[in-house]
Protein backbone atom coordinates (compact mmCIF):
# COMPACT_ATOMS: atom_id res chain seq x y z
CA UNK A 1 0.00 0.00 0.00
CA UNK A 2 1.53 3.67 -0.78
CA UNK A 3 1.72 5.91 1.94
CA UNK A 4 -0.96 8.15 1.02
CA UNK A 5 -3.50 4.97 1.00
CA UNK A 6 -2.09 4.33 4.24
CA UNK A 7 -3.04 7.62 5.40
CA UNK A 8 -6.50 7.74 3.63
CA UNK A 9 -7.12 4.05 5.28
CA UNK A 10 -6.65 5.22 8.82
CA UNK A 11 -8.58 8.47 8.12
CA UNK A 12 -11.73 6.42 6.62
CA UNK A 13 -11.06 3.88 9.55
CA UNK A 14 -11.44 6.23 12.40
CA UNK A 15 -13.33 9.50 10.57
CA UNK A 16 -17.16 8.28 13.07
CA UNK A 17 -15.24 9.22 16.10
CA UNK A 18 -12.43 11.17 15.30
CA UNK A 19 -13.36 14.09 17.07
CA UNK A 20 -13.94 12.24 20.77
CA UNK A 21 -10.51 10.40 20.05
CA UNK A 22 -8.63 13.65 19.33
CA UNK A 23 -10.39 15.47 21.82
CA UNK A 24 -7.49 16.34 23.84
CA UNK A 25 -6.47 18.89 20.70
CA UNK A 26 -7.56 22.22 21.32
CA UNK A 27 -8.19 23.07 17.76
CA UNK A 28 -9.62 26.53 18.39
CA UNK A 29 -6.83 27.48 20.46
CA UNK A 30 -4.17 26.13 17.49
CA UNK A 31 -6.84 28.05 14.92
CA UNK A 32 -6.12 31.52 16.99
CA UNK A 33 -2.62 31.07 16.31
CA UNK A 34 -3.14 30.49 12.31
CA UNK A 35 -5.40 33.41 12.44
CA UNK A 36 -3.04 35.31 14.40
CA UNK A 37 -0.60 34.69 11.56
CA UNK A 38 -2.68 35.50 8.99
CA UNK A 39 -3.12 38.85 10.99
CA UNK A 40 0.44 39.62 11.06
CA UNK A 41 1.35 38.89 7.90
CA UNK A 42 -1.57 38.31 5.22
CA UNK A 43 -3.71 41.03 3.45
CA UNK A 44 -6.65 40.89 5.96
CA UNK A 45 -8.63 39.34 3.10
CA UNK A 46 -11.08 36.77 4.96
CA UNK A 47 -11.41 33.98 1.62
CA UNK A 48 -10.02 30.99 3.23
CA UNK A 49 -9.59 27.46 2.12
CA UNK A 50 -8.98 24.89 5.13
CA UNK A 51 -6.81 22.23 3.29
CA UNK A 52 -6.46 19.01 4.79
CA UNK A 53 -10.02 20.05 6.85
CA UNK A 54 -11.06 16.32 8.53
CA UNK A 55 -14.32 16.50 9.99
CA UNK A 56 -14.43 20.23 9.64
CA UNK A 57 -13.05 21.21 13.48
CA UNK A 58 -10.65 23.89 12.07
CA UNK A 59 -13.35 25.05 8.88
CA UNK A 60 -15.94 26.12 11.74
CA UNK A 61 -13.24 27.31 14.09
CA UNK A 62 -12.52 29.66 10.94
CA UNK A 63 -15.82 30.63 10.16
CA UNK A 64 -16.64 31.47 13.78
CA UNK A 65 -13.85 33.66 13.51
CA UNK A 66 -15.04 35.72 10.35
CA UNK A 67 -14.03 33.65 7.49
CA UNK A 68 -15.30 32.42 4.07
CA UNK A 69 -14.55 28.93 4.52
CA UNK A 70 -13.87 26.56 1.83
CA UNK A 71 -12.43 22.94 2.81
CA UNK A 72 -11.32 19.81 1.55
CA UNK A 73 -9.76 16.41 2.22
CA UNK A 74 -8.18 13.32 1.64
CA UNK A 75 -10.96 10.97 3.38
CA UNK A 76 -14.59 11.05 1.80
CA UNK A 77 -15.37 9.73 5.46
CA UNK A 78 -13.78 12.66 7.24
CA UNK A 79 -15.41 14.96 4.90
CA UNK A 80 -18.80 13.31 5.41
CA UNK A 81 -18.53 13.88 8.95
CA UNK A 82 -17.77 17.80 8.09
CA UNK A 83 -20.71 17.99 6.01
CA UNK A 84 -22.86 16.81 8.77
CA UNK A 85 -21.10 19.08 11.68
CA UNK A 86 -23.84 21.33 13.22
CA UNK A 87 -23.05 24.74 11.65
CA UNK A 88 -21.10 24.26 8.85
CA UNK A 89 -24.34 24.45 6.88
CA UNK A 90 -23.33 27.38 4.90
CA UNK A 91 -19.33 25.67 4.40
CA UNK A 92 -18.32 24.04 1.27
CA UNK A 93 -16.59 20.31 1.48
CA UNK A 94 -14.77 18.78 -1.48
CA UNK A 95 -12.90 16.03 -1.26
CA UNK A 96 -9.20 16.05 -2.37
CA UNK A 97 -5.57 15.43 -2.29
CA UNK A 98 -3.40 18.30 -0.99
CA UNK A 99 -0.94 17.32 -3.88
CA UNK A 100 -3.87 17.19 -6.49
CA UNK A 101 -6.44 19.49 -4.92
CA UNK A 102 -9.62 19.82 -6.40
CA UNK A 103 -9.98 21.65 -9.33
CA UNK A 104 -11.28 25.42 -9.52
CA UNK A 105 -10.10 26.14 -5.97
CA UNK A 106 -8.37 29.84 -6.54
CA UNK A 107 -8.05 33.63 -5.40
CA UNK A 108 -7.70 32.66 -1.67
CA UNK A 109 -6.16 35.42 1.19
CA UNK A 110 -5.38 32.47 3.21
CA UNK A 111 -4.79 28.87 2.61
CA UNK A 112 -4.25 26.90 5.71
CA UNK A 113 -3.55 23.41 6.62
CA UNK A 114 -4.52 22.91 10.03
CA UNK A 115 -2.99 20.28 12.79
CA UNK A 116 -0.50 18.53 10.40
CA UNK A 117 -2.12 17.77 7.24
CA UNK A 118 1.36 18.31 5.34
CA UNK A 119 3.46 15.91 7.40
CA UNK A 120 1.93 12.81 5.51
CA UNK A 121 3.47 14.44 2.52
CA UNK A 122 6.42 11.46 2.83
CA UNK A 123 8.76 12.64 0.06
CA UNK A 124 9.95 15.97 -1.72
CA UNK A 125 8.02 15.84 -4.60
CA UNK A 126 4.94 15.21 -3.01
CA UNK A 127 6.03 18.39 -0.57
CA UNK A 128 6.51 20.46 -3.78
CA UNK A 129 3.56 19.83 -5.27
CA UNK A 130 1.38 20.14 -2.52
CA UNK A 131 3.00 23.49 -2.10
CA UNK A 132 2.88 24.08 -5.43
CA UNK A 133 -0.89 23.30 -5.58
CA UNK A 134 -1.23 25.98 -2.77
CA UNK A 135 0.44 28.80 -4.53
CA UNK A 136 -2.11 28.49 -7.33
CA UNK A 137 -5.10 28.25 -4.53
CA UNK A 138 -3.73 31.85 -3.06
CA UNK A 139 -4.67 35.57 -4.15
CA UNK A 140 -1.90 37.86 -5.13
CA UNK A 141 -0.71 39.41 -1.46
CA UNK A 142 -2.53 35.43 -0.06
CA UNK A 143 -0.47 33.55 2.99
CA UNK A 144 -0.21 29.85 3.32
CA UNK A 145 0.04 28.90 6.87
CA UNK A 146 0.85 25.67 8.06
CA UNK A 147 1.92 23.47 10.85
CA UNK A 148 4.54 20.64 11.03
CA UNK A 149 5.90 18.65 14.01
CA UNK A 150 9.11 19.37 15.08
CA UNK A 151 11.95 16.06 15.12
CA UNK A 152 11.82 16.28 18.97
CA UNK A 153 8.10 16.38 19.02
CA UNK A 154 8.25 12.94 17.10
CA UNK A 155 11.25 11.25 19.12
CA UNK A 156 9.38 12.05 22.47
CA UNK A 157 5.39 11.08 21.53
CA UNK A 158 6.56 8.45 19.39
CA UNK A 159 10.21 7.67 20.37
CA UNK A 160 8.97 5.32 23.34
CA UNK A 161 6.35 2.75 23.51
CA UNK A 162 3.18 4.76 25.17
CA UNK A 163 -0.36 3.80 26.64
CA UNK A 164 -3.20 6.28 27.41
CA UNK A 165 -5.81 4.77 29.52
CA UNK A 166 -8.48 6.89 29.23
CA UNK A 167 -11.28 4.58 31.53
CA UNK A 168 -13.31 2.15 29.23
CA UNK A 169 -10.56 3.13 26.06
CA UNK A 170 -7.00 2.37 26.11
CA UNK A 171 -4.56 3.59 23.52
CA UNK A 172 -1.16 2.33 22.48
CA UNK A 173 1.13 3.77 19.80
CA UNK A 174 4.58 3.60 19.43
CA UNK A 175 7.15 4.29 16.29
CA UNK A 176 7.98 0.92 13.96
CA UNK A 177 10.81 2.68 12.17
CA UNK A 178 14.17 1.93 14.26
CA UNK A 179 15.08 5.68 14.31
CA UNK A 180 13.74 9.30 13.78
CA UNK A 181 15.39 11.31 11.73
CA UNK A 182 15.48 14.64 10.34
CA UNK A 183 13.76 14.33 7.03
CA UNK A 184 13.16 10.79 7.55
CA UNK A 185 9.79 8.83 7.04
CA UNK A 186 8.30 8.20 10.89
CA UNK A 187 5.73 5.04 10.65
CA UNK A 188 3.75 4.47 13.84
CA UNK A 189 1.40 2.13 14.83
CA UNK A 190 -1.66 2.88 16.98
CA UNK A 191 -3.70 0.49 18.31
CA UNK A 192 -6.98 1.55 20.59
CA UNK A 193 -8.39 -0.91 22.64
CA UNK A 194 -12.25 -0.14 23.54
CA UNK A 195 -14.65 -2.31 26.15
CA UNK A 196 -17.06 -4.01 24.20
CA UNK A 197 -20.14 -6.41 25.41
CA UNK A 198 -17.70 -9.08 25.65
CA UNK A 199 -14.29 -8.60 26.69
CA UNK A 200 -12.34 -5.80 24.26
CA UNK A 201 -12.46 -4.72 20.52
CA UNK A 202 -9.26 -4.04 18.98
CA UNK A 203 -8.71 -1.04 16.09
CA UNK A 204 -5.27 -0.82 14.96
CA UNK A 205 -3.87 1.52 11.96
CA UNK A 206 -0.32 3.23 11.01
CA UNK A 207 0.28 6.95 10.48
CA UNK A 208 3.22 7.11 7.85
CA UNK A 209 4.57 11.14 8.20
CA UNK A 210 7.56 12.57 7.31
CA UNK A 211 9.47 15.07 9.40
CA UNK A 212 10.00 18.30 7.19
CA UNK A 213 13.29 20.13 8.40
CA UNK A 214 13.34 23.99 7.61
CA UNK A 215 15.98 23.63 5.06
CA UNK A 216 13.55 21.00 3.29
CA UNK A 217 10.45 23.08 3.84
CA UNK A 218 12.19 26.50 2.64
CA UNK A 219 13.98 24.60 -0.26
CA UNK A 220 10.69 23.36 -1.45
CA UNK A 221 8.75 26.50 -1.13
CA UNK A 222 11.67 27.87 -3.38
CA UNK A 223 11.03 25.15 -5.79
CA UNK A 224 7.25 26.09 -5.54
CA UNK A 225 7.49 30.02 -6.58
CA UNK A 226 7.03 30.52 -2.49
CA UNK A 227 9.12 31.83 0.33
CA UNK A 228 8.80 31.44 4.00
CA UNK A 229 8.24 34.79 5.63
CA UNK A 230 7.94 33.52 9.50
CA UNK A 231 8.27 29.85 11.34
CA UNK A 232 7.25 30.08 14.52
CA UNK A 233 7.23 27.83 17.45
CA UNK A 234 4.40 26.10 18.96
CA UNK A 235 4.60 24.67 22.19
CA UNK A 236 1.20 23.41 22.66
CA UNK A 237 -1.20 25.91 21.43
CA UNK A 238 1.02 28.77 22.62
CA UNK A 239 3.09 30.81 20.01
CA UNK A 240 7.23 31.22 20.35
CA UNK A 241 8.88 33.66 17.91
CA UNK A 242 11.38 31.67 16.98
CA UNK A 243 11.12 27.96 16.43
CA UNK A 244 13.13 25.32 17.71
CA UNK A 245 13.43 22.05 16.38
CA UNK A 246 13.86 20.28 19.53
CA UNK A 247 12.18 21.90 22.21
CA UNK A 248 9.04 22.68 20.64
CA UNK A 249 6.31 20.76 19.59
CA UNK A 250 5.64 22.57 16.15
CA UNK A 251 6.89 24.92 13.60
CA UNK A 252 4.23 27.71 12.13
CA UNK A 253 4.75 28.24 8.97
CA UNK A 254 4.15 31.24 6.57
CA UNK A 255 4.51 31.24 3.26
CA UNK A 256 3.85 33.86 0.11
CA UNK A 257 4.18 33.83 -3.47
CA UNK A 258 7.31 34.98 -4.88
C1 LIG B 1 -4.97 15.62 12.31
S1 LIG B 1 -6.17 15.81 11.05
C2 LIG B 1 -6.56 17.56 11.14
C3 LIG B 1 -7.92 17.88 10.57
C4 LIG B 1 -8.40 19.33 10.72
N1 LIG B 1 -7.57 20.27 9.99
C5 LIG B 1 -8.52 19.73 12.16
O1 LIG B 1 -7.78 20.64 12.59
O2 LIG B 1 -9.36 19.16 12.88
C6 LIG B 1 -5.20 15.67 9.57
C7 LIG B 1 -6.04 15.61 8.31
O3 LIG B 1 -5.17 15.68 7.18
C8 LIG B 1 -5.76 14.91 6.16
N2 LIG B 1 -4.74 14.58 5.16
C9 LIG B 1 -3.65 13.80 5.31
N3 LIG B 1 -2.96 13.71 4.16
C10 LIG B 1 -3.64 14.46 3.25
C11 LIG B 1 -3.45 14.77 1.87
N4 LIG B 1 -2.42 14.26 1.19
N5 LIG B 1 -4.35 15.55 1.26
C12 LIG B 1 -5.41 16.06 1.93
N6 LIG B 1 -5.66 15.81 3.24
C13 LIG B 1 -4.78 15.02 3.90
C14 LIG B 1 -6.32 13.69 6.87
O4 LIG B 1 -7.29 13.01 6.10
C15 LIG B 1 -6.87 14.34 8.15
O5 LIG B 1 -8.23 14.66 8.01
Amino acid sequence: MSHVDETLAAYETIAARYDELNGQMDTAKLVDRFVEAADRYGSGGRRLLDAGCGTGRSSTAFRDRGYEVTGYDLSPAMVAMARRRPGAEEIRFRVGRLQSPPPGLAGFDVVACVDVPMTYLTDMEQLERSLAAARDQLAEDGVLVFDLNTIGYYRRTFGVPAVADRGDRYAAWFAVSPRIEADAVVVTQFDLFERAVTGWERTSMRHVQRHHSDRTVRRAAERSGLRVVAAHGLVGTSLREQADEEDHDRVLYVVRRT
